[in-house]
């Protein structure tokens, strides 16, 4: 039988015990892409074959190829762990085979979308009557309501370049701090602004927004206007000066964007709320829930206040598709696409497992964790923390030489990490150095990860400062 419950079965164990053997991996893939693409690489198969065949094979000759990000000490980038009640779900709308784009096609996942829609405007303390688009990411997240603010804007100059596309049409300035996350360039390539086409506002050693420059910037551009601010800056986990900031941009009726990737679920706890104050009064917020809430990917959501404008922005309309009633909420209205899985089913399973006060643990024990691994490693000679630790993020440079014996250090102890494969971390620039950035976001990390790490981290630079006569 194609389907039978034994594949099924057999399924749910190797993933229970691919997760559960995490913690004792490597925490980087044994395989890498080449080696991986010579493996797989094969004709189309002209006869089928069984499901056990096919599974076994999948799972052969991927295992040693997959990175742990599940791990409990997996910091190389901002990414969530994919809990399990989230896979469950995820399993389900699967198995289900629902199509989410509108009510019709799938009215239970439909009115749960709608139901998680109100939880997570009360979980960030937003506007309860902004709308959400159920988006693959941040990235897409960010083009939504960046297409939405281009609706707003010039529509309130009279154009409409949902109809009349852009050629033509009126300038629009869009401000945005110079540390900006790349995928904000991307979502304004995507929706037609360009990439180059900014005004980049000054930014301090953090890479907050500084206040006065954007003020000058926005005074010296006439006509429509579009401010992209950040809460949770990709290297340092920094915020703009929301406080400072969005009065300003208020003053210009320019429309307030914020790419919170992560950094928006400050919002959701009572100990960081403060970093995030006034961010409630900005017009639309990209945020993702495969990154801190450890909703499996792919999952982000696109929060616009203005729900007419969001919608107007994503209009996709035929008269094969089902009415709409007004005042119904319309999955697809909100997002690019029509047909699409129901991206809101394995958030309400996380949520409804982990309810605020885990939410809030998760994120307040990040936080503490991100200090707890600045505090071990800071002190050593030869490392250095560069940034306040303010959320998650912690970025370390090593050596003490000049920039290029620095960063040389620096890039030799992120390779050294990644071969001994304890933990995983990247690299990054950082004004003009290389840097180690550590990203506390696995819902699998725990304080012993923590000082497992830390330890490594030190032991590594010690051998390798001793080895290489680079330490102080
Ligand atoms: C600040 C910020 N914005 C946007 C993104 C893009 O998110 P995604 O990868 O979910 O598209 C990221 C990803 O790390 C990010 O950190």
């Amino acid at each position: 039988m194609q389907n039978g419950p034994e594949h099924f079965a057999k399924l749910a164990d190797y993933i229970l015990a691919y997760r559960a053997s995490l913690d004792q991996r490597p925490h980087r893939p044994e395989a890498g892409y080449h080696e991986m693409l010579e493996r797989l690489r094969e004709s189309v198969p002209e006869q089928g074959v069984e499901t056990g065949a096919m599974l076994e094979q999948l799972i052969g000759q991927c295992d040693d190829g997959l990175m742990s990000i599940c791990g409990p000490r997996f910091f190389g980038w901002v990414m969530g762990a994919s809990d399990m009640r989230g896979v469950m779900a995820d399993m389900l709308v699967s198995g289900w085979g629902q199509n989410a784009g509108f009510h019709a096609s799938t009215p239970a996942m439909a009115a749960l979308e709608e139901v998680v829609e109100q939880w997570l405007l009360d979980l960030l303390d937003l506007p309860r009557d902004a709308s959400i688009g159920f988006v693959t990411g941040a990235t897409v997240a960010n083009a939504t309501c960046l297409a939405a603010a281009r609706t707003s804007v010039l529509r309130d100059v009279g154009y409409d370049p949902d109809a009349d596309g852009l050629f033509g049409a009126p300038e629009v300035t869009v401000l945005l701090g110079q540390d900006a996350h790349s995928s904000v360039f991307s979502a304004l390539q995507l929706i037609g602004f360009g990439y180059n086409r900014v005004v980049r506002v000054m930014t301090d050693d953090q890479g907050r927004m500084l206040p006065e420059d954007l003020a000058g910037k926005l005074a010296a551009s006439p006509g429509p206007k579009i401010v992209i601010a950040q809460a949770g800056q990709i290297n340092t986990g920094a915020f703009d000066p929301f406080e400072a900031i969005v009065p300003l941009a208020k003053a210009h009726n320019a429309w307030v964007h914020v790419d919170g990737a992560f950094g928006l679920w400050a919002r959701a706890t009572p100990g960081l709320r403060h970093r995030t104050t006034a961010i409630e009064q900005c017009d639309s917020w990209a945020t993702d829930g495969h990154k801190w809430l450890q909703v499996p990917y792919d999952c982000g959501f696109a929060i616009v206040r203005d729900r007419e404008v969001h919608e107007r922005s994503m209009t996709n309309w035929a008269s094969y598709l089902p009415t709409i009633e007004p005042g119904d909420r319309v999955p697809s209205a909100l997002v690019p696409e029509l047909s699409r899985r129901a991206r809101g089913t394995p958030v309400w399973a996380i949520i409804k497992c982990l309810g605020r006060d885990g939410i809030i643990d998760l994120i307040d024990n990040h936080c503490a964790y991100a200090r707890r691994f600045a505090d071990r490693v800071a002190n050593v000679p030869g490392i250095r923390v560069l940034n306040d630790v303010v959320l998650n993020q912690i970025i370390v440079a090593f050596g003490t030489g000049d920039l290029q014996q620095r960063n040389a250090a620096t890039k030799a102890m992120i390779a050294a990490l990644q071969q001994d494969g304890t933990c995983f971390v990247g690299g990054a620039s950082w004004r003009d150095q290389w840097v180690m950035r550590v990203s506390v976001s696995s819902g699998e990390t725990r304080e012993r990860d923590i000082d497992l790490t830390a330890d490594t981290v030190v032991a590594i630079w010690r051998e390798m400062a001793e080895q290489k006569g680079t330490r102080d």
